[in-house]
Order: C-alpha cells, then sequence, then structure tokens
C-alpha cells in the first residue's frame, strides 16, 4: 500500500507546531526540515528568502515527497510561483501557511478586533492584512520572538510579550492571529501571561484544510532533519514521537 508523503519545511523549530496537528490528526509518512542554522528567518531579505526556499524544497524533492507544506509564514507569503514552476512543483500539491489562514476566517466572530502578530517578513509583505481585511486588522512585528523560542532564551520572550501585552491592552485586541509557527509552541506561556484578559488566540494549524487525503492503512512514520540541533529542537521532537532529529548540511 503506498503511502502519502508529506514534506514540511520552516526555519527552525516552528514548524513542528503545524506537524503536531498533521501528524495527531492524518496518517501519512512525515518528513520534516527545519533549517536551525541560518533561523531566524523574519528578518531576512525577499531574495535570500526565496534562496532558503529553493534549497528546502529542494531537500523535500530529493525525498520524494508528494505533497509541499510550507511551515513557515515568513515563507508563505512569499511570491512563490516562479520558484514553484522552476522546481516542476504543481501549485496543487504545495500548501502553505496562508492555506491555514484562509480556512481559520471562518471561526472569527465578524466584531472581533483582530491583531496579526508575526515576523517583519510576515507583516512586511502585507498578505495577511489582505486575507483579514474585513476585520481591519492591526498588526504588530516582532523581530526577536521567533528567534527566541529557537533558542529558549526566556528573557527575549519576555521582553517581545510584555510589548504585545501593552499593545492588545491599549488597542482593545480581542483576537490574535499567530502568524508565526514559532509562536505556537509557548502558547501555555501566553495563556498564563494574558489570563482573565479574554483574549482569543488563534493558531492557523488548528484549521488543517481538507487537501491531504491519504490511503486508508498507508504508513504513518516520521523523520526529522535539521541544520543544527539544539535542545529546544530535540524537546519539541519528544513532544511528537520519539525520533531523534538527523542533522543534515542544505
Ligand atoms: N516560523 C517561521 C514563521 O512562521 C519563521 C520565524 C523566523 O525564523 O523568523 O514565520
Amino acid at each position: 500500500m503506498m503511502s502519502l508523503r508529506v514534506g514540511i519545511c520552516d526555519s527552525g523549530i516552528g514548524g513542528l507546531s503545524v506537524l503536531k496537528e498533521l501528524y495527531n490528526t492524518i496518517p501519512a509518512e512525515y518528513i520534516y526540515i527545519g533549517d536551525s542554522l541560518r533561523a531566524p528567518y523574519g528578518n531576512k531579505t525577499r531574495e535570500e528568502l526565496l534562496q532558503y526556499t529553493q534549497e528546502l524544497l529542494t531537500f523535500l524533492q530529493s525525498h520524494k515527497v508528494d505533497v509541499y507544506v510550507s511551515a513557515c509564514n515568513s515563507i508563505s507569503t512569499l511570491d512563490t510561483r516562479e520558484l514553484l514552476n522552476m522546481l516542476g512543483i504543481k501549485k496543487s500539491d504545495y500548501i502553505d501557511m496562508r492555506d491555514f489562514a484562509e480556512c481559520a476566517k471562518g471561526n472569527i466572530p465578524s466584531d472581533a478586533k483582530m491583531l496579526v502578530y508575526g515576523t517583519v517578513a510576515t507583516i512586511e509583505s502585507n498578505v495577511y492584512q489582505e486575507v483579514f481585511k474585513e476585520w481591519s486588522a492591526h498588526v504588530l512585528a516582532s523581530k526577536q520572538l521567533a528567534y527566541a523560542i529557537e533558542t529558549q532564551h526566556q528573557i527575549a520572550i519576555d521582553e517581545e510579550v510584555d510589548t504585545l501585552l501593552d499593545y492588545v491592552t491599549q488597542e482593545g485586541i480581542t483576537h490574535i492571529f499567530l502568524a508565526c509557527t514559532h509562536y505556537p509552541l509557548i502558547q501555555d506561556y501566553l495563556d498564563i501571561r494574558f489570563k482573565g484578559m479574554g483574549v482569543t488566540f488563534i493558531n492557523p494549524a488548528h484549521y488543517i484544510p481538507n487537501v491531504l487525503h491519504p490511503q486508508k492503512g498507508g504508513r504513518h512514520s516520521l523523520t526529522i532533519f535539521t541544520t543544527k540541533t539544539s535542545e529546544p529542537m530535540r524537546e519539541y521532537v519528544s513532544g511528537i514521537d520519539d525520533v531523534v532529529p538527523v542533522v543534515i548540511e542544505l
């Protein structure tokens, strides 16, 4: 029986928040690549991001995946049409965080005061301002939260969450759209910091679109590749399954 092979990529450990949702709901052969060596992606130029995306997709291609999931908003908000064409990847075989965001829309009340919170690259792309234009969404970019999570730098996490809290309080935000896949990794901490404020966090990965069609009875497996291993990487991977990340060079 042929299994569906799903390739997932991110700048580092953030995409594990997406992988976890997929792995727990859809049986398939998962191949994950995190580019922790070059993280964070959110402060990189468009040219650098396209180059890294090409390398990540080429790597997944060499592992003969059927479907590609960009579990990185900083990549998902790039225009990758030309790149996909060049690599011979069909748009229908490429899922990105925008697809998840579109699915999340149906669950957001029309009177929500929304904030899109993401990396500089994601916010500057204007993609989510367009996706959530019905809500006239506020936006806030964080220069360091993704990397602080990647490296478990608690002081930097605190500083960034302080800034987020101030903004949310000042503007009366009711819904925060987590436009960086690293952020759901600290959801428990965010819940503590926002306790009693009545703020709803939206993790787009909870809205897995019905685009994967696994074969019944197919293999369910997980392989994790990274360009640099770290304690946070090992810790989050162990929260998904008992596998050891394999270090590779892109
Ligand atoms: N997790 C990625 C995102 O969703 C990248 C964050 C980063 O490396 O800056 O944007």
